[in-house]
């Protein structure tokens, strides 16, 4: 593999595993690491934090302008915060994954985050924490939107099934019929409602898909690290 910086795109819809898995190949090959969901659930702190009406977008937008993020891409240690509070673990409740699509929906909203979120990938590219090796940026619209141009582009996938019974562990720590049950208005209406302004279910050309319904966490970034290797063979 040559010196260039290395951009690794990865999509896909809530439960598919994609943010253990983008992080742990980030880590293991030396890259950074971005996490575009994260920033979403950020934004969503911070409007709830001031106060906004999460339906009055004319505010959200102009308060996710003024939102001073510090977020960062060691994949070893993340770092989140809003206005010098650390939101690593409220971004993560209930209450911020049923709000968040108020915001992400929000077009000019995204177009803000987007922003912000190239500037991260372009940074990683000239020097920044990775030294210029590059970077694993994640999230729905990534491959098609973000980072288009990104040297490997991969859709995560999982049946509904398996996604819902990941997230019931990750929720309720057991994946048993009542907690599957709980969880599936949540998944399900959540991915329907961002499928209103990012498509994640289906690649996009030049995008490779990765199936991780049959793989535990170890399988699936083996699987993806493979997709690396091939697609960089000859840099
Ligand atoms: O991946 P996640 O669950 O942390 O994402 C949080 C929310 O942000 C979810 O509603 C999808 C949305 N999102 C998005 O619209 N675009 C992205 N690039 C990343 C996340």
């Amino acid at each position: 593999m040559s010196h260039s910086p290395l951009v690794i795109a990865i999509d896909g819809p809530s439960g598919s595993g994609k943010s253990s898995v983008s992080r742990a190949v980030a880590a293991r090959l030396g890259l950074a690491y971005l996490d575009t969901g994260a920033t979403y659930r950020a934004a969503t702190w911070w409007c709830l934090h001031e106060g906004i009406d999460l339906s009055d977008a004319a505010a959200v937008v102009a308060a996710v302008r003024a939102m001073p993020l510090a977020m960062g891409v060691d994949p070893g240690r993340e770092v989140l915060e809003v206005g010098g509070a650390d939101v690593r673990g409220d971004i993560r409740q209930t209450w911020i994954s049923e709000a968040v699509s108020a915001v992400a929906t929000n077009l000019e909203v995204r177009a803000e985050l987007r922003r912000r979120q190239r500037e991260t990938i372009d940074a990683e590219r000239a020097d920044g924490f990775s030294a210029g090796r590059g970077i694993v940026a994640e999230g729905r619209d990534i491959t098609t939107v973000v980072a288009p141009d990104a040297d490997v582009r991969i859709l995560l996938t999982a049946s509904e099934e398996a996604r819902l019974a990941r997230r019931a562990r990750e929720l309720h720590g057991e994946d048993g019929a009542e907690a599957v049950a709980a969880t599936r208005d949540q998944v399900v209406r959540r991915d329907r409602d961002d499928a209103t302004v990012s498509q994640f279910e289906v690649a996009a050309d030049g995008v490779v898909t990765v199936d991780s319904s049959m793989l535990d966490l170890e399988g699936t970034i083996g699987a993806v690290l493979d997709v690396v290797t091939r697609r960089t063979a000859g840099r």
